[in-house]
Parts: structure tokens; C-alpha cells; sequence
């Protein structure tokens, strides 16, 4: 790790583990971007940027501006001026002209990192990071742009953002501002992105890069499950363990926008940053704006690199929860078991009956407060209802701690229903716009939490409960996107502000709620996984992945979140069958291990599921128990995924130290006469010798392997009988 500047070749060398970013300042006044890939440790220098050869410049390429402009590659590239490519930042006059030009005036190098004021970012010490801060001035209208990178000891990624500092005389507008931009040299690059929607978050699409402008995006007020704020350029044959990838991962909750756009000279431009639909932001006089933090990754050992080195980066640098490294209680949650019919005692049966199996902790879903029996009613009414919960939350939360369980509550902060005590006193808190009914999503609103006195009323809600009782967990949701976009406060020429100050607002909640209860296990959802992103990460160790609890469709969406995200982030539980969402059946062998590559824990009436089933739960816990510090805190490598076989998937999860390995092996569809697989495994120690644990059936010894053997030759998997059938490997270094 280390940030150079060669002051007699002006170029600013940012160097990590295995990558190089390199940046030149041209003439003294425009800042380029050189390099970004696998490490060199001499650069050729500005030579590579060619800027006498576009038309017309090859006099004075500096007062030839346009010209020079339409194809020198900014290291954020501004509109109005000439550079007509995907466009970093667009400032607007007072007199609503575009255009302004940024040129090089200062900047400065040193350890650590600094936080983003009111933004989830990651994190550093003194020791572990370093940061370049180069600030780029925009005369005319007296803004300064300053554009930051930090880089962390043993890690391939860095952090970027950028904050805007209106230091000139008069009001500007910002109509855009990204956060990091990429400038590549095409190599036939194709873009992998994810897309999906409810209950089929983050599935994996690779598409080529053709001229032109290629997007991933959401305007719906959350990162969504049809996007997601993360693209990446790799080359054609990148695969799992070799080949280029450049990835860019937006920390940010809200709107986005991340471009590529294939030039004339056949030259990539990556942008990512927060997306300018219904985006304007006013900046008086003094000032400031920050762009939200952009992680980018450069692997040239294929796309697991990339994974494990966000999950490292995520692991050490991002995620803040106490629990992060802990294990976490195995709870059971009793959506999928009760929906909204339940009252005390059938909680206190379900306590009971999963306290005797193992389970650690008690959550209780929707429903609990106002007068809640469907979803048509009561959000805001944050108070018990006594009809269902006589003893109250208080009551109810004694009794499930002497039965032996924690604690844990939903709560569904940020929405109104029209059918609340909260709506008919406070319409306006409401998010519309005047004379035009908002639209409902699943018969709610969205509160207009940038206003403080709303803000106060959820937070106070959501805290006051927690005050009154022991409780150790909160599942935060939010089900519907954003529509109908108006607010009282911000109107006129700030209501273009209103989806990111919502983001800050919420972000606000968050920072305030785990102060205050800083022992408290929050997990974030939006309808599943709707805003499993970075910047909700910040806030909480762990995100409920998916409504969609069926262990094979979990495959392909644990597959995609795990592509950026820790294991350990993943909410993944064990529910009932047929499953509530695509009503197939799986084995609840194989429903524990795919819910044991996440938080693992439980989502099924434990009293009523079929007996075999429960008599099945203490060694699923057992095996929670087992393996949850190797799933936890290893690395994670993708072995095979149904999607491309079509009939089994399989991952494993290597200690850091290579000691210990467990691999996960699905066979989704069983085949006839078919030969056992033989599956390779990745991350191992060659020369260590490997002891494969028998699998606890009759009297078999346990195998050993060489671990190059393992990695090259294989081993066989067992041949197993029915679709949706599954074995853990569980090996262990001699
Ligand atoms: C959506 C969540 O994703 C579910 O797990 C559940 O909490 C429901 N909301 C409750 O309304």
C-alpha cells in the first residue's frame, strides 16, 4: 500500500497489494487518468495519454480546447465543455447555464482515513490506510472539487468519493455528480451487472459492451431487487480464477446510475454515483457536497478475487456491528410460521418447542402493534396491540427470556398506512405531491422522515420499545419504493434534493438508533432484499437476503450476494415445505446447509412442521455450531452453480490459515445412470495433507488428500438419489 507523487513526471501513483492507479496532470492544469489494473512499478508516464494526436490539437492542444476535450480521458470529466462523454459532474449557473471546467491546483497525501460526514464509508486507522486528497478548481464559478482515493494495507481495493465546495460568490446548482469514474482502453471488455426483482434479488447478467452508453440504475428511492448499485468490466473469458475484472460498488442506499460508455476511440469511460433523475442540488455560498463513497476492485486472477476482496474489505473496513465477528444467535423468526395470526401463547408454544431444539432466539414479524391482522393497516401505530399481546412487549419478552430465549422485533419505520392513527393525525407526513393522491404500494405510504419532527416521531417509536424491554435484535423493513415525490421542505429549487436527503435522513435513523443501543443485532430488509447494498452494511452486521426462503432458488440469489457480500452478511433461513413462495419441496438436510452460507436460522412454525423435521434441528444446530467461525470469517470460493450446470451447484468456504475447508454440494436435479461428480476444489494449501471427515454413516475411515490434489484431480462426491439433495465435505488439515 502506498500513494506516491512523481513531482517530476507529475504523476500521482496509487499503489495496492497486486494493482497500480495512475494519474498525470497535464500542462500543469487538467488532471488524466493513466492506469488502473495489475501493478507496474514503473509507469511510462504521460506519454500514454496522447494528447496531441486528436483532431485539430496537434498546434496547441490547450487552446484548442474542444477538440482536446473530446478525447483527453478526465479523471472526472465535466459537461459543457467539450469532453461529451459520460459526464462526472454538471454544475448549473444561477442563470441555468451549464459548464464549468476543473484544473489542477493542489493536493495532499497521509495515513489513515476520514469519515464521511452524515455517509456510510469505510473506515481506517493510521496504520491500515492512506489517503490522496487532490483538489481541482473550477475558476469561474469558484467551486472546488475535491477528489479522494484511500487504500488499505493487504487489500486490492480503494475508496473513493468526491466532496464539491462552493467557495465562489453565487448559488449553483449541482444537476449530477458521480463519485468515481474509470478510464480503460476497450479490450473487447463485456459488463456484468445484476438484475432480478421481489423474492429473485441479484442475479448475474454479462452482456458485451457495444458503442454507446450502457447503464444499471434505479430511480425508485432504494438500491431495489431489479438493480443492484454494483457493475463490473471484465474481459470475455474472465472466469472464476482468471481473467480481468474492474468492479465499482457504490456505498449508497438510494438512486444510482453506473455508466459505461464505449467511446469513438473504442475507449472505456466507468462511472458510478448517485443518479440524476429528480436530482438538483442547491449550493449557496460556503457550501459543500459529498459525493458518496465508490469501492472499486481490480483482479486479474478472475472474478473470486474480486469477491473475497470485498468480503475482506466489507469485513475489516466497512461493517461496525459488535457482531460482526460473533457468532449470532440462531433465531427463529415467525413470519413464515404465523404470518399475522398469532397472539402470545402461540409465540410462547413456538419459544418453547424451538427452545428445546437449540434455537437461541425468539423474533417476532409483523403485526404486533395498532390493530394489524393483514397488511392493509396500522404502520406508524407503533404501540402493542393487547388483544394479541396482553402482557405487552414488556410481558411477552419476560416470559420468552424465561423460557430461555432472546429477544427480537420488527418494525417497519419509514412507512404510514392511510388506515393509521398517524395518518389521519398527520396526512402531511405523508410523501406526495399536493393535489395528486400518492400512489399506494402494499396500502402504504412513505413518511417524509427529512423533516425532523417525523424523523424524531420514528426514531422515538422504534427506541421507546426498545427501552421498555429486553430486547436484543431488530429486523428494520421497508416495502415499497419511493413514488409521487414531494415534501413541504423541499420544494421549489431544492426539490430536486429530496431522494438523496431521504437517504441521509434514513442514514440518520440508523447512526441514532445503533448509538443508542449499541448492543442491539440490527438487521436490515426491504421486502427481502431490496436494499442489500454497502451503505446499509454501515449500520447493520447482517441483511435479510430474499423473501424467497426455498433452498434452491436461494442458490442463485445467495450465489449473486455473495459475489460482493460476506457470508456472514447474508440473512438465510430454514422454512417450511412446500415453500410459502415457489411451493416445492426440498430436504431440510439441504434447506440447513443453504441457510448455513448466511446468518442461518429458522422461519417455520416449529410445533406444526413434520416430526422427522424437528428431530432434525439440534444437529442443524450442532453443525451451526461447528462450522459458523469457518463460514463466518473464511474465504469463500464459488465451485459450480446450478445456472451453468443445470444440475448441481457447490461452494466452499477455506480458513484463512488453509487449515480447515468445507465444501457445500448440492445436486438440484438428480439424472439417471449418471457417474458420481468428481468436484475440484480452490484455496487450499498444495502440499498440506487433507483429512476428509467421514460423514458419521457406518464405520467408513476418513480419507486423506494431498491438498494440490485435491485442487487439480478432484475427489468424488458421494452419488446421491432425488433432486434438491445435498452433502457438506468437511476437511481438515493434518
Ligand atoms: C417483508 C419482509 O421481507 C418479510 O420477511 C416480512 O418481515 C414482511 N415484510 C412482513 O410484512
Amino acid at each position: 500500500m502506498a500513494i506516491i507523487f512523481d513531482e517530476s513526471r507529475h504523476l500521482f501513483m496509487i499503489g495496492t497489494e497486486n494493482t497500480s492507479y495512475i494519474m498525470a496532470i497535464t500542462a500543469g492544469k487538467y488532471l488524466g487518468h493513466i492506469y488502473y489494473g495489475r501493478k507496474v512499478n514503473k509507469p511510462a508516464g504521460e506519454a500514454i495519454l496522447r494528447v496531441k494526436e486528436l483532431a485539430f490539437v496537434d498546434r496547441d492542444f490547450i487552446g484548442e480546447k474542444g477538440s482536446f476535450g473530446d478525447g483527453y480521458p478526465f479523471e472526472f470529466g465535466s459537461a459543457g465543455i467539450g469532453d461529451f462523454r459520460e459526464s462526472c459532474i454538471e454544475i448549473m449557473n444561477e442563470n441555468g447555464q451549464i459548464g464549468a471546467e476543473f484544473i489542477y491546483r493542489s493536493h495532499r497525501i497521509f495515513d489513515g482515513k476520514p469519515g464521511l460526514k452524515g455517509l456510510p464509508a469505510t473506515f481506517a486507522n493510521e496504520n491500515d490506510a492512506q489517503t490522496l486528497e487532490i483538489t481541482l478548481m473550477g475558476e469561474v464559478l469558484g467551486i472546488d472539487l475535491i477528489l479522494s482515493y484511500s487504500v488499505f494495507e493487504g487489500s486490492d481495493a480503494i475508496a473513493r468519493h468526491v466532496r464539491v465546495v462552493n467557495n465562489g460568490g453565487s448559488t449553483v446548482y449541482l444537476n449530477k455528480i458521480n463519485s468515481a469514474c474509470i478510464e480503460l482502453n476497450n479490450k473487447d471488455y463485456e459488463m456484468l451487472t445484476m438484475y432480478g426483482s421481489w423474492a429473485r434479488e441479484r442475479a448475474i447478467s454479462r452482456t458485451p459492451i457495444g458503442y454507446g452508453r450502457h447503464s444499471t440504475f434505479t430511480t425508485r428511492g432504494i438500491s431495489s431487487h431489479q438493480s443492484h448499485p454494483f457493475y463490473a468490466v471484465l474481459g470475455k473469458d474472465t472466469g472464476e480464477d482468471s481473467g480481468e475484472i474492474y468492479g465499482m460498488h457504490f456505498v449508497y442506499s438510494g438512486n444510482f446510475e453506473g455508466v459505461v460508455e464505449r467511446t469513438q476511440h473504442d475507449e472505456l469511460r466507468m462511472t458510478m454515483g448517485i443518479n440524476s433523475y429528480n436530482f438538483r442540488w442547491k449550493m449557496e455560498p460556503g457550501e459543500e457536497f459529498i459525493a458518496p463513497e465508490v469501492i472499486t476492485v481490480y483482479s486479474c486472477e478472475g472474478i473470486g478475487k474480486m469477491t473475497r476482496t470485498l468480503h475482506d474489505l466489507y469485513r475489516t473496513h466497512l461493517i461496525r456491528s459488535k457482531y460482526l465477528h460473533k457468532k449470532r444467535p440462531i433465531l427463529l423468526n415467525n413470519w413464515e410460521a404465523t404470518y399475522f395470526d398469532f397472539n402470545m401463547d402461540k409465540l410462547l408454544d413456538i419459544a418453547r418447542c424451538a427452545k428445546e431444539q437449540g434455537i437461541e432466539m425468539l423474533v417476532m414479524d409483523d403485526g404486533w402493534f395498532g390493530k394489524r391482522n393483514s397488511d392493509n393497516c396500522s404502520l406508524g401505530d407503533w404501540k402493542v396491540n393487547t388483544e394479541k399481546l396482553p402482557e405487552g412487549i414488556e410481558g411477552l419478552v419476560k416470559r420468552v427470556n424465561e423460557i430461555g430465549l432472546e429477544f427480537g422485533i420488527w418494525f417497519e419505520p419509514e412507512m404510514v398506512s392511510p388506515d393509521s392513527d398517524l395518518y389521519r393525525a398527520h396526512p402531511d407526513y405523508a410523501i406526495a405531491i399536493p393535489g395528486r393522491e400518492a400512489a399506494q404500494v402494499r396500502s402504504q405510504y412513505v413518511l417524509d422522515i427529512t423533516r425532523d419532527e417525523v424523523r424524531d416521531y420514528v426514531y422515538e417509536s422504534v427506541a421507546n420499545i426498545l427501552r421498555s424491554a429486553n430486547i436484543r435484535y431488530v429486523k428494520w423493513d421497508m416495502n415499497r419504493p419511493m413514488t409521487d415525490v414531494g415534501s413541504i421542505l423541499y420544494k421549489g429549487d431544492t426539490a430536486g434534493e429530496f431522494y438523496h436527503r431521504y437517504v441521509l435522513a434514513l442514514y440518520d435513523l440508523q447512526e441514532r438508533l445503533t448509538s443508542e443501543f449499541p448492543d442491539l443485532l440490527l438487521e436490515n430488509c426491504t421486502s427481502g432484499g431490496g436494499r442489500f447494498d454497502p451503505g446499509m452494511l454501515y449500520y447493520s452486521p447482517q441483511i435479510w437476503a430474499s423473501d424467497d426462503t426455498d433452498a434452491i432458488e436461494r442458490l442463485t440469489i445467495q450465489r449473486g450476494t455473495a459475489m460482493l457480500y460476506p457470508l456472514s452478511s447474508i440473512g438465510a433461513h430454514v422454512s417450511d415445505c412446500p415453500n410459502h413462495i415457489v411451493g416445492r419441496s426440498t430436504s431440510f438436510e439441504t434447506r440447513g446447509y443453504v441457510a448455513l452460507a448466511g446468518t442461518f436460522g429458522y422461519e417455520l412454525d416449529v410445533t406444526r412442521i413434520p416430526e422427522d423435521d424437528r428431530k432434525m434441528i439440534p444437529a442443524q444446530v450442532a453443525m451451526y455450531h461447528k462450522y459458523n467461525d469457518l463460514v463466518r470469517e473464511g474465504d469463500y470460493y464459488r465451485i459450480a452453480n446450478i445456472c451453468d450446470t443445470n444440475e448441481f451447484d457447490a461452494w466452499m468456504v477455506t480458513s484463512k490459515d488453509k487449515k480447515e475447508a468445507l465444501v457445500t454440494y448440492i445436486q438440484v436435479r438428480g439424472a439417471a445412470n449418471i457417474r458420481s461428480r468428481i468436484i475440484t476444489l480452490k484455496g487450499l494449501d498444495p502440499d498440506a495433507v487433507y483429512v476428509l471427515e467421514n460423514s458419521g454413516e457406518g464405520d467408513a475411515p476418513c480419507k486423506e488428500f494431498y491438498g494440490d490434489e485435491l485442487m487439480n484431480i478432484g475427489f468424488v462426491t458421494d452419488k446421491i438419489w432425488g433432486d434438491g439433495s445435498g452433502r457438506l465435505y468437511h476437511f481438515t488439515a493434518k
